[in-house]
C-alpha cells in the first residue's frame, strides 16, 4: 500500500495517547473559571425545581446557603444571584430595598460563607410590573418605551444596595447606555470604589433566554427588549459596547448568549485586555438537558464541549448553569 510520505501530514501522530493529546492540548477548563448562577425567593425551606430548566432549582435563603457549601465543595467558588421578589411595582422598587430578597439572599452567603465570590446581577425586569429591563413613564401608553436615563438612577441605586450587602462584584444586564459610569461614579461616591463591574457589554436580544424568563418570572408583559438589547445580525456593534463600557470603567465585560455568538466572543478578545465573561445562557443549557432526556446526545460530553469551545473562543469566565455538574465531572 502507498503511504503518504509528507510530514506535515502526519497530524495523528500527537494524537495517540491522552497523554500526549494532554501535552499539547491548548484550552483549559476547570472548575475555578466556572460561575454557577443561583436564584433565591422568599419563604422558609423552599427548593422549588424550574421546569423549563432540568437540575435547577429556586432557593430560599437558608436552602441557598446549604447549595453555596455544595458549591464550594466541589471548587466553585463564584455564584451569581437573581432574586425573585414577593411583590413587583412600576419603579421596581424591590430591586434597591435594602431588605429585598437579593440584599438578604447576598449577606446571608456572605455571612456564612466569607471565601465565596458572590456576583450580583443589577437589573429592574425582575422587579417592575410590565417586565422590562428600565423605568417607563407611562407604561399604559401604545409604543410606551424604557426611560433611559431615570432608569439609570435606579440601577445605581440597586448597585450600591448589593454592594452594601456585601456584593463581591455587580453585573448590569439592563443594557442602557450610560449605565457602567453611572454606576462607577455613585459606588465611588458611596464608599465602594474596591467593587468591581462586571460589564454585560455584548447582550443580545435572544430566543435562548426563553427558560430564564420562567425561572426568573421577568418576561415582558408587553412589546419585547430588542429596543435596549442587541441586534443577533450585529458583530461590529459589540465591539462598540465594548470600547464604551471600558471608557466608563468596566473591570470585565460580558458577551451573552455564548455559543451562538462565539465569533464575537473572539472579536472582543481582539479588542480588550480586559477578562472576558461569556454567558452560557439557560436556553443553550436546556437544550443539552432536553436533548440528553431523550437519549439524543450525552449531556456531559455535549456541556464539557461546549464551555471548551467558549474557551477556546477567547472567555476567560463562564456563567453556566452547568458550573456544579461540570465541577464532578472535571475532578
Ligand atoms: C436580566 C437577565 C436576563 C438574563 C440574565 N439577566 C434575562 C433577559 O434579559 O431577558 C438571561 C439569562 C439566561 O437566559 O440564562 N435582564
Amino acid at each position: 500500500m502507498r503511504r503518504v510520505s509528507f510530514p506535515a501530514t502526519r497530524m495523528r501522530r500527537l494524537r495517540r495517547t491522552e497523554a500526549l493529546r494532554g501535552l499539547v492540548r491548548e484550552t483549559e477548563l476547570s472548575a475555578r473559571q466556572l460561575v454557577q448562577p443561583l436564584f433565591v425567593v422568599s419563604g422558609e425551606g423552599v427548593r422549588e425545581p424550574v421546569s423549563s430548566m432540568p437540575g435547577i432549582e429556586r432557593f430560599s435563603i437558608s436552602e441557598l446557603v446549604s447549595e453555596a457549601s455544595e458549591l464550594l465543595a466541589v471548587g466553585i467558588r463564584s455564584v451569581m444571584i437573581f432574586g425573585i421578589p414577593s411583590s413587583k411595582d412600576e419603579t421596581a422598587s424591590g430591586a434597591y430595598d435594602g431588605e429585598g430578597i437579593v440584599q438578604l439572599g447576598v449577606r446571608a452567603l456572605k455571612d456564612a460563607h466569607p471565601e465565596l465570590t458572590v456576583i450580583t446581577d443589577v437589573c429592574l425586569c425582575g422587579y417592575t410590573s410590565h417586565g422590562h429591563c428600565g423605568y417607563i413613564r407611562d407604561p399604559e401608553l401604545e409604543g410606551a418605551s424604557v426611560d433611559n436615563d431615570l432608569t439609570l438612577e435606579l440601577l445605581a441605586k440597586t448597585a450600591i444596595s448589593h454592594a452594601e450587602a456585601g456584593a463581591d462584584a455587580v453585573a448590569p444586564s439592563d443594557m442602557m447606555d450610560g449605565r457602567v459610569g453611572m454606576i462607577r461614579h455613585q459606588l465611588d461616591e458611596e464608599g465602594h470604589p474596591d467593587v468591581p463591574i462586571i460589564a454585560y457589554s455584548a447582550k443580545y436580544a435572544s430566543a435562548f433566554y426563553g427558560p430564564f424568563r420562567e425561572a426568573a418570572e421577568s418576561t415582558p408583559g408587553f412589546g419585547d427588549r430588542r429596543g435596549y438589547q442587541m441586534d443577533p445580525a450585529n458583530a461590529r456593534e459589540a465591539l462598540r459596547e465594548v470600547r464604551l463600557d471600558v471608557e466608563e470603567g468596566a473591570d470585565m465585560v460580558m458577551v451573552k448568549p455564548a455559543l451562538p455568538y462565539l465569533d464575537v466572543i473572539r472579536r472582543v478578545r481582539e479588542e480588550t485586555e480586559l477578562p472576558i465573561c461569556a454567558y452560557q445562557v439557560s436556553g443553550e443549557y436546556s437544550m443539552i438537558q432536553a436533548a440528553a432526556a431523550n437519549g439524543w446526545l450525552d449531556a456531559r460530553a455535549a456541556a464539557l464541549e461546549s464551555l471548551t469551545s467558549i474557551r477556546r473562543a477567547g472567555a476567560d469566565l463562564i456563567v453556566t448553569y452547568f458550573a456544579k455538574q461540570a465541577a464532578g465531572w472535571l475532578s
